[in-house]
């Protein structure tokens, strides 16, 4: 183990150490804290200590059970083991930080690691709140560090494919976007872990104040995914959404099971989001899962997280794959968060990306719970 940790021994940030000559950006060694690491943040371990030269030198949780699985995960590095996040802040041996705690948290914690330099791996949503949003953006603007937002889709290399392509034009001008993300009744998340935990998952997930509610901690992603087809950033949201099991809630209270909103974007594409969770499981005539339509002047794609296919407008030649056979349906999110730390660079996913994606979850939000349009400007943030 010695001549493991001493191969790698580099320090990127702060009191930088020479690297022998020898040695290549890939050796060197990023020395990682990992705050909150229960379902999505022992994932990102797993993921992180797979990676060429990752240390990981801290683990950082509240709860006790979740924090030694997570230990018991890198014995190779011997972490630091800690309950106060803040305590983290001060590590000179830290270069980044990855945060995998409830949404809510995420603002707080991500200015103050920026603030204290260390590369940040946020999980999303950036926060649930646009002052939050706002708070991030500043703590970067100052900080010397970079944060990457956890929205992999961006990392999965058909999206990227796909997406090239519709901006390089392959349906012409585009204007409308239709996406949904539909699935059957959903069955409590994290069923593996032991009850104890999973109570204080649901807890903050089903809180609304907690989680930011469905359309911000969880259609995030997708709503990125929306902002990145159409190459701009929405200028307004309508929408309508409330918890329709068992019986109707109006939204704001609980968790909402069902929602569609619609975005204007700055160069005037809209967008069509529909979320459902009680999506019949034999209805096939409208595919469930996470998928996006295109709609252009020379026709239509049609997209999910593997798949993409044109389809002419006038039906003048055959449906066509735009994918190559080989396209990986692996995300990249994490190799290349230390890949851009190696090679100073900034991430694909960066601040911006996830305050923008942020900011239209919150302004979608905002309009289903006021039952009126809202735009950006009332959001009050610069980005
Ligand atoms: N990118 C993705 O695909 C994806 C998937 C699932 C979840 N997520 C996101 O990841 C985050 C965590 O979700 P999860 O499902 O892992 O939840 P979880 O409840 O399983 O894990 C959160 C962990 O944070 C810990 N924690 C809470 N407060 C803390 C504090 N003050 N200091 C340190 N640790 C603290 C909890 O004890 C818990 O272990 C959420 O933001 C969620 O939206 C992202």
């Amino acid at each position: 183990m010695g001549n493991y940790l001493d191969r790698r021994r580099l320090i990127l940030s702060g009191a930088a150490v020479a690297a022998s000559p020898s040695m290549t950006a890939q050796d060197q060694e990023i020395r990682t804290a990992f705050i909150g690491v229960g379902v999505r943040g022992g994932s990102l371990l797993k993921q992180a200590i797979g990676q060429q030269a990752v240390r990981i030198s801290a683990i950082c949780d509240i709860n006790g059970q979740a924090r030694d699985e997570a230990l018991s995960l890198c014995v190779r590095d011997n972490p630091k083991s800690f309950t106060e996040w803040r305590a983290v802040l001060d590590l000179k041996d830290v270069d980044a930080v990855f945060i995998g705690t409830p949404c809510d948290l995420h603002a707080e914690m991500a200015a103050a690691c920026l603030e204290a330099g260390k590369y940040v791996y946020c999980e999303k949503p950036l926060a649930i709140t646009a002052e939050g949003v706002g708070r991030v953006l500043q703590a970067a603007r100052r900080s010397r560090a970079f944060l990457q937002i956890g929205q992999q889709l961006r990392y999965f290399p058909s999206m990227r494919e796909a997406i090239r392509q519709i901006h390089e034009g392959i349906a012409g001008k585009t204007y409308i976007i239709k996406a949904h993300r539909h699935g059957g009744r959903s069955r409590p998340r994290g069923s593996d872990a032991p009850a104890a935990r999973q109570a204080v998952r649901t807890a903050w997930y089903a809180d609304v104040k907690r989680s930011g509610d469905l359309i911000v901690e969880n259609a995030v992603h997708n709503i990125d995914a929306c902002n990145w087809i159409a190459n701009s950033r929405p200028v307004s949201a309508y929408g309508h959404g409330k918890k329709y099991f068992p019986q109707p809630v109006p939204p704001g209270k609980v968790m909402m099971d069902g929602f569609s909103v619609e975005y204007i974007y700055e160069n005037d594409m809209h967008c069509d989001y529909s979320q459902i969770s009680f999506h019949p499981r034999h209805l096939k005539t409208l595919p469930s899962g996470m998928w996006y339509t295109v709609f252009g002047e020379k026709g239509s794609v049609y997209l999910t997280h593997s798949s993409a296919t044109f389809y002419d407008l006038f039906a003048e030649s055959e449906p066509r794959n735009l994918l190559p056979e080989n396209a990986s349906e692996r995300d990249t999110a994490t190799a290349d968060f230390f890949a851009c730390i190696r090679e100073k660079r900034q991430p694909f996913a960066d601040v911006r990306v996830g305050a923008v994606a942020a900011l239209t979850a919150i302004m979608g939000r905002e309009a289903i719970y006021k039952g009126r349009s809202v735009s950006w400007k009332e959001l009050g943030v610069e980005v």
